[in-house]
């Protein structure tokens, strides 16, 4: 299947401002939810760029090459805009850098454990199916952000296209340097099962530390509020299940579930 190009495109968003509390439809929940989400990134997203790098001599193929650079420049660029985004919302209550500091923890665990280069990318890879499945779910339910305010929309859905563009990058690079059989397998299967506690994890913490911090906390924002939202409307994670246990299959690619026509239908409003 022919990739769409990873496009970097540097954008400065304006998230700042009191008039953006509640900026997701005024649902105190739903906004939560995705600034929990945004907490993870600048650490998350550094640290993939970190774990394909180091693989970059191995790659001979320009194309992946010039893939890995795309990729490389569209996580920095986010991971600039989702501190600011975390900078901007911290107004409305919450220490962002105490919540950072748990996903950091979890980083300096890896290196106290010695974790292998490939290890480190097959979590890459796993949340990175992570961001791709959420991404895809955002661009093909227009319905999702509607509501909320225009600019965080915009960063939302910028986000979606280009981890939908770059969502094969750390799957290929994996592919070429993975423990040979069962082994990788496995690798890749224990990864997304860590990648699947931190992240889900995390972000329900967060986002209930948000809550409580903005003065919504209390078991029917921070429990049923979360799970209606999760699970009932928009239902995000049942409704991306499916997409999630493909990634168990051992010929898994992040490209045999085509998103070209969504990032077709929505880049052309990020076009300078
Ligand atoms: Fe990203
Ligand atoms: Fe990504």
């Amino acid at each position: 299947m022919n990739h769409p190009e990873i496009k970097p495109r540097n954008i400065k968003f304006a998230l700042a401002g009191e008039d953006k509390r509640n900026w997701f439809g005024g649902n105190p929940v739903a906004t939560a939810m995705l600034d929990g989400a945004s907490v993870l990134f600048p650490i998350g997203e550094t640290f993939f760029i970190e774990s394909v790098v180091h693989f970059r001599d191995r790659v001979t193929d320009p194309k992946l090459l010039a893939e890995i650079r795309g990729f490389q420049q569209q996580e920095g660029i986010h991971s600039r805009e989702h501190r600011r985004y975390n900078k901007a919302v911290e107004a409305f209550g919450g220490n962002i850098a105490e919540l950072e500091a748990r996903l950091q923890a979890e980083v300096d665990k890896l290196e106290r454990d010695n974790a292998s280069p490939e290890y480190k990318l097959a979590l890459t890879c796993a949340f990175e199916h992570f961001t791709a499945m959420l991404a895809e779910h955002v661009l093909a339910h227009p319905d999702f952000l509607e509501g909320a305010e225009p600019e965080f929309a915009r960063i939302w859905r910028w986000h979606a296209i280009e981890e939908a563009e770059h969502k094969s990058v750390a799957y290929d690079v994996w592919n070429l340097v993975k423990p040979k059989g069962l082994k990788g397998y496995l690798m890749r299967v224990r990864a997304m099962f860590k990648a699947t506690s931190v992240f889900v994890g995390q972000s329900r913490y967060n986002a209930k530390a948000l809550l409580a911090a903005r003065g919504y906390g209390g078991f029917r924002n921070t429990v049923l509020g979360i799970a209606y939202f999760s699970l009932i409307r928009p239902g995000v994670l049942r409704k991306t299940l499916p997409h999630y246990l493909a990634y168990f299959k051992p010929g898994f690619h992040p490209w045999q579930t085509d998103s070209s026509h969504l990032i077709d239908k929505y880049k052309s409003a990020y076009e300078a």
